[in-house]
């Protein structure tokens, strides 16, 4: 997944929001207010959120809507947060979570 960056005669003329500044795992990615955490992890190519308890299996975005918890993450600290429904703030700091402790 990537970002379209320019538009189109196909696509409407595209509008962010401010930059803001976020990190995941440490490294700094690109994100905009009113994105959520897993469309900016998304386009910026990161597709594992978190390694299921039982099976170790990696998981990621999945509904996209809050339901299933298949994309939790650490926020600021607070575990298990949904990046699905978790809009990115200003200094925002993001940890995938290579073991999910519940
Ligand atoms: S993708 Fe289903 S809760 Fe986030």
């Amino acid at each position: 997944m990537f970002r379209i960056n320019k538009s189109s005669d196909m696509l409407p003329a595209i509008q962010r929001g401010n930059p803001v500044n976020i990190s995941v795992d440490g490294n700094p990615i690109e994100a905009y207010q009113g994105e959520t955490v897993a469309a900016a992890m998304l386009a910026a190519g990161i597709r594992t959120f978190h390694n299921s308890h039982k099976h170790k299996q990696p998981r990621s975005l999945y509904c996209g809507m809050g339901i299933c918890y298949e994309c939790l993450v650490t926020i600021n600290g607070v575990h298990a947060q949904r990046a699905c429904v978790t809009m990115v703030e200003e200094g925002m700091r993001i940890e995938t979570c290579k073991e999910l402790e519940l």
